[in-house]
């Protein structure tokens, strides 16, 4: 693969530690692929690095992936085979949620404070329940009992000797299989040029413009 997609795909080791150190999901085989669960896993933020890779993965563990992102996202996670996607833009999306629940595991992968009110509310009614977030609980939200959420630095459960059985799984087994197998999408990556561009691909991100897409300034492009 080419050295931007292979830099994105790295990113992956989060969704990796998440879903499998702190959400407690069954790990996947690279080998067989064709396993699968009854239970159905939530992806709010579908349309993020971290969210695309993570959705993937859940499916290839044998999850019923459910998404959520902004209507924009729709096809993207429709090519990489997520079955269930839920337009966060909506009015129902509580009830859409609900819906397609109960789940194993929730995480977050790009949220915002109001969306986590949301998201509480659905797991409320669900009859309770928690979500990891990529960026915690953020300031101010309250959760309805019995629904809590918290944060992880993923990057240290690297570092933890006693996760050193995940780390070799992780990179020196899964990872080799299912990259030489293509098994997984990086999302969509642009290209905006040399570090004079950096001032605009803030812009982009700041003001929310950039949705199911990875943008990269390479130095050497000046
Ligand atoms: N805890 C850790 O150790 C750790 C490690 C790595 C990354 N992170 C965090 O993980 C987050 C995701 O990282 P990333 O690299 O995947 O970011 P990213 O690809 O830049 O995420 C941007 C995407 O998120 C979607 N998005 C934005 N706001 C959203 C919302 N409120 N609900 C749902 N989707 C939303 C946007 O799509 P639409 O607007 O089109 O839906 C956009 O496509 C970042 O906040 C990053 O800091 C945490």
């Amino acid at each position: 693969m080419s050295f931007d997609t292979a830099a994105n795909l790295v990113t992956g080791y989060g969704a990796m530690s998440a879903l499998f150190l702190h959400l407690g999901l069954e790990r996947p085989s690279a080998v067989d692929r064709t396993v699968k669960r009854t239970e159905k896993v939530l992806i709010w933020g579908v349309s993020s690095s971290f969210g695309f890779f993570a959705a993937q993965i859940a499916a290839i563990a044998g999850y019923g992936v459910v998404g959520v992102a902004s209507g924009r996202g729709a096809e993207l996670a429709k090519d990489a085979g997520i079955p269930y996607f839920i337009d966060r833009t909506m009015d129902s999306l509580v009830d859409d949620i609900t819906a397609l629940g109960p789940f194993k595991a929730v995480l977050a992968a790009a949220d915002t404070a109001e969306d986590q009110v949301k998201l509480g509310a659905a797991l409320a009614k669900l009859g309770g329940g928690h979500f990891l977030s990529t960026m915690g609980v953020r300031a101010g939200v309250i959760l309805p009992e019995g629904v809590t959420g918290d944060f992880m630095q993923f990057l240290d459960d690297y570092l933890e000797p006693a996760n050193k059985d995940f780390t070799a799984w992780v990179w020196w087994d899964f990872f080799e299989r299912i990259f030489a197998q293509d098994a997984v999408k990086s999302v969509p990556l642009e290209v905006m040029g040399g570090l004079s561009k950096l001032p605009e691909a803030w812009d982009m991100l700041q003001y929310g413009k950039v949705g199911g897409k990875r943008l990269i300034v390479s130095p050497d492009l000046d």
